[in-house]
Order: C-alpha cells, then structure tokens, then sequence
C-alpha cells in the first residue's frame, strides 16, 4: 500500500502546489519564476514536474511538494504533510493523536487572544465607536478580526492562564513581557499591550501571527501611537507586509499592488475596492517585502503620507523596488493627507491620484516647487536631489526625457543638467547595470552623497552572480555522464566562442571540484526535455548575453579612466569599442527572439 506521503505525491503535482504560492512560467519542459526563498531580480528557480522537483539555481534551495510547503509555510514535515493531505483530500489516521509541533501550538495561543480581543472589542463601545468614525464598516472589523486590549496590566495573561497556555509560550509569541525588576516577589509578567486597538497581522494563509496595537482610551504619552509584536517565531517584521494575505488575488487580477504606509490606510483601501492593497505598518520596506510582491507583479504604486515623512520613505521604497527590476509610480495626495484620511472625505480623489501617479522624479520636482523656495534655491535642491534619481534611469532615452523635464521646470539649461548627470553616473560610487563600483578608488563623488550610497548600497547587495556559467558547466557534465559526447563537444566548442578568457578557465580547471552537485542541477533541469536543444539554445544566449554585459561594463570604465586622463584618442576608440558590443548584443537579441 502506498504511503500517505506517496498518495498526496501522486494526487498533487509540484507545479500545482507551487504555483499556488509563486508566479511560475513554463520554460520548455519546466517551469520557471523568481525564488521564494532568496532575493533575486531574474527567474532561477526552477520547477520539474517530470521529477516533482523544484531547484533554485541562485540558493540551491531544493524538494518536493514537502519540502517547498515546509520551507513556505514554515511548518515542519508533519505540517507540511497535513496541509497538502487536507488539499489532496487524504486522512492522516496517523496523525490524528500526535502531539502538535511547537508553530502549530504558538498560532493556536495567538487564536485564542485574537478571540478574546475580538470580544473585547464588542463590549468597549468607544473603542467601537472610533473605528466607526474613522471609516470602518461591521463588516471590515470583523472580517479583519479587528479587536481590543484593555487597560489592564494582566488581562491577556490571565485569559491565557486559563486555557492553560504556559507563560513562555505566551512570551514566545509576543504578549507578555517579563519586568526587568529582580527580587520583586509575586507576578513579575505583564502584558504588552494594553488599552490598544489590536489589528491581528496574517501570515499568507491568514493565520494570525501578531498584531499592531493603536493606542486607544489613554494619552498617547503612555506609549508610542502603534506597537507592533516583537520579532518572535512565527512573526517577522521585515517580511510581513499587512494585508497580503487578502491581496495576493487582487494584486494578480489588477496586475499591479497599491503600497500604503499604515494600518487605516490598508482597511480603507480595502475597504474601498482597492483589494491590491498591501502596507508596511510601521517599518521600512525590505527586499523581502518586495521579492512577496515580485511573486505577483513587477508593477508598484506608492500612496504615502503626504509630508515630509511620506516623501522620505516615498523616495527609499523607490529605490529598493527599481532595484528589484520593478516599474515604481507614485501616487500625490494633497498636503496632510493619508489614504485613510483621503478615502472618507473623497474616494475619487484617491482615484484620481492613483491614476495620475507618476514617475519619482515628476512627483519629486512637484514637491519641490510647492515648497515656496526661492528660484535658485529651488534649482538648488533640484540639482542636489532630484539629479541622482535621473541619473538611475536605466535607459538613455527615458534619461533624455527626464533631462529636458526637468530643464522645463526649472530653467536650467539641458546640456548643463546632462553634464551633472553624467558626473552622477560615472562617479565611483554609482553603480547600475551597467558599471560596477570601482575598488581602487580614492575619489569620491561628494555632490548627495547620501542619495548616491543608499541607491548604490541597493544596487550592490543585488549583483550578478554566475549562474549562467555554472548551468552550462553542469549541462557538458551531465551530457557526458550519459554518454552523449559528441553533443556535449558541440556545446563546449560553442562555449569556448563565446566566453571570455577568465571564465574559459572555469570550464577546463574549476569544473573539476564540483561535478557533483552540477551534474545534479543539470539532471533536474534537463532530464526528460523534450526540447532539450532549444533549451541549449537558449542557455547559450543567455551565456553570450551575460559575457557581452561584462565586457560592456569593463570597456565603459576603461573609457571614464581614459577620459579622466584626458587621452582623446583611446577614448574614441573605446566608444566605438562600446558600439561594437551594443550592436552585438542588439543582434543578440534579435536572433534570440526568432
Ligand atoms: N507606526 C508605528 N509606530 C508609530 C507610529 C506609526 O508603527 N509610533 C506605523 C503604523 O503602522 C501606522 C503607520 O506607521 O499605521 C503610519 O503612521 P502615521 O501616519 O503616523 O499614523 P496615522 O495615519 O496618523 O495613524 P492613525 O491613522 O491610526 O491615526
Ligand atoms: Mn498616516
């Protein structure tokens, strides 16, 4: 008799299990997407369904439907079995009397408080009352299980008590806090929070894994205005992003997600239709955050607060989301405002602002002028801040653009901004696709220095990696293992035309250390392909691509040093060089798309 774990295997495919938590694509026999489990900005993970395995090329995370939902879900083998058994439709006799992992005991703690708080909620007509005010229907509360802590030192504690939840866990799961006074006798825990609006955040599966508390019923001087649980074993702050789990569908069917900064900005949002609403609450984005959103969409709308404030972490989102490949807008709202604000009084303002969202250096000049400063001043801070944001635009013509907006808005001339620009972009700290920082360096650019290392401090911590060669490597191995010799010479005569010197070393010296764990990737990827010469094909380019990059980068910063020394002639000659490699990676491209 097959096994539970064989049964559920056969019932469910690994292509259906993860493409119901990651965009995947077919690409060739397999299927391909961006990696759950590290950051990257190109797809190299990759799905089998011939083998019912996946293998990221960029990690090494690798599995089947077991390990994938173990690793996603964090739950351990027997979670990960009783979610899929419960998908597949199989009983785990089994199972039914074993004793709970510790996750599985955390999130039924944080069950029963949300409960509690929930019905705390119904009897604290105030607290009601305010959310009512602020916009929120019976029905959004309740569907956000929104609910409430009272002003009591030990009331979450003593509710727990009773249902026999141990301290510790109530302390593991971010509750209760221990005082710091030692030698007190009696009761030395408390709750964390307390008179607090409580919004339950969600894992994907909407499960409940903390909470951000809103100070509610006392001045706010006795604490901050939100607190959010602590980091604890099932509640990271720096991957959740509040309300995803609701968003996911909306954020696919609209093809694009909505960014807000706050909890009220979220229910409202939500509340008002925008179902691809998701918020940082309270934390700076993180790529990982993003890398969430990147399973669903590579398009971005930022609505912040519209202040100061809003504009810091505006222009920060920004930079890590176009870092991350992804098309970024920002949606304007009137000074002062908020989404949440901004939906009570007027939702078609608020639609109107997402749809006239725009670009970060539009919004950015836009601000500037409204801020009342003097022309040279204004052209001051335009050159000073806006300038490093032109200078990022990946694409010369878009930078075109940007240039003569910019020149329009504040009279300065286009040839003198294009200069500046150009001085951003070839200092030794701007870093883009294109050109890496140079180490050696003793100059540094001063003019925004601060602009400059955040985006490049982003920038960096995405750099290319050399998967590409390593995947060839390991088809020529895993070719020759199964005795196609003579495919696997064509496939190395051909390597040998494209790469450069260095990593033609990588083929003859370093393949030999790690056959092993090549030949493995290859298998998994290849094995039982019916277009196994396309899929060659394919790699081939991308290897070609990837070299003609390298050189690219290399040539244009032989050209800055050449220029830097004044050497005219070497300079033109390396710009032709430049023009050389664009041509070919243009007919690259062209023969690659046939
Ligand atoms: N925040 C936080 N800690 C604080 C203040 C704010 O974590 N001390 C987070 C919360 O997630 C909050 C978001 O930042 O929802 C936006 O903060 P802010 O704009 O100051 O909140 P308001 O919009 O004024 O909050 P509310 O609408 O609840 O009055
Ligand atoms: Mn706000």
């Amino acid at each position: 008799m097959a096994s539970a774990a064989e049964t559920i295997k056969e019932r469910l495919g690994i292509v259906e299990v993860v493409s119901s938590y990651v965009k995947i694509e077919k690409a060739g026999s397999n299927h391909k997407g961006r990696c759950p489990f590290h950051h990257e900005k190109s797809p190299s993970f990759f799905v089998s369904p011939g083998r019912g395995s996946y293998y990221c090329f960029g990690c090494g995370a690798k599995g089947d439907i077991f390990t994938f939902v173990q690793e996603f879900e964090k739950v351990d083998f027997v979670g990960a079995l009783k979610i899929l058994a419960e998908r597949a439709g199989v009983e785990l006799e089994q199972f039914k009397n074993e004793k709970k992992g510790e996750y599985d005991r955390l999130r039924d703690v944080l069950e029963l408080s949300t409960k509690f708080f929930e019905y705390e909620l119904t009897k604290n007509s105030k607290a009601l009352q305010y959310l009512k005010d602020r916009g929120l229907s019976d029905a959004m509360i309740k569907e956000w299980r929104i609910g409430f802590a009272p002003n009591e030192w030990r009331n979450i504690h003593d509710f727990l008590l009773t249902k026999k939840v141990s301290i510790s866990d109530m302390e593991l799961v971010g509750l209760v806090k221990k005082s710091d006074k030692e030698g007190g006798r009696g009761e030395t825990v408390y709750d964390r929070f307390r008179s607090r609006v409580m919004f339950p955040l969600f894992d994907p599966s909407s499960r409940v894994i903390g909470y951000s508390g809103r100070i509610f019923g006392i001045p706010d001087t006795e604490g901050p205005k939100y607190l959010n649980s602590p980091d604890t074993p099932l509640f990271n702050k720096s991957e959740t992003l509040y309300g995803y789990h609701k968003a996911k569908e909306g954020i696919r069917e609209h093809q694009y997600a909505i960014l807000v900064e706050g909890q009220m900005d979220l229910l409202m949002c939500h509340q008002s239709g925008f179902t691809n609403t998701v918020a940082t609450s309270g934390t700076s984005l993180t790529p990982q955050h993003l890398e969430k959103l990147k399973r669903h969409t590579d398009n971005l709308k930022i609505v912040y607060d519209a202040d100061k404030a809003g504009l810091k972490a505006t222009l920060r989102a920004w930079t890590g989301a176009i870092a991350l490949g992804m098309n970024v807008k920002i949606a304007g709202l009137p000074n002062g405002e908020d989404p949440a604000s901004m939906l009570l009084k007027d939702k078609e303002g608020f639609k109107l602002a997402l749809k006239n969202s725009k670009h970060i250096i539009d919004y950015y000049i836009e601000i500037l002028s409204k801020e009342g400063l003097s022309n040279p001043n204004f052209r001051k801070a335009v050159e000073k801040e806006v300038l490093p944001y032109v200078a990022v635009v990946d694409s010369a013509i878009e930078r075109s653009n940007f240039i003569s907006k910019v020149s329009v808005q504040t009279g300065i001339y286009e040839s003198d901004i294009r200069e500046e620009v150009e001085k951003i972009r070839s200092s030794p700290t701007f870093v883009n696709g294109n050109i890496a920082p140079s180490k050696d360096s003793t100059t540094s650019y001063s003019k925004d220095e601060d602009t400059i290392s955040i985006i490049r401090k982003t920038f960096t911590s995405y750099a290319s990696d050399t998967t590409t060669i390593k995947r060839v490597a390991g088809l020529i191995l895993w070719l020759r293992s199964k005795g196609e010799d003579a495919k696997a010479n064509s496939v190395l005569s051909d390597v040998s035309r494209i790469v450069s010197q260095q990593d033609a070393t990588f083929f003859t010296e370093d393949l030999k250390k790690a056959p092993e764990e090549l030949i493995f990737e290859a298998e998994i990827l290849f094995a039982g392909s019916t277009k196994l010469d396309e899929e060659i094909a394919e790699l081939l380019f991308g290897l070609e691509e990837r070299t003609l990059k390298e050189q690219l980068s290399k040539t244009m910063l032989d050209l800055q040093l050449a220029e830097k020394k004044g050497d005219k002639e070497k300079g033109e000659e390396l710009i032709k060089q430049c023009q050389d490699i664009s041509l070919k990676l243009t007919a690259l491209n062209k023969k690659r798309n046939i």
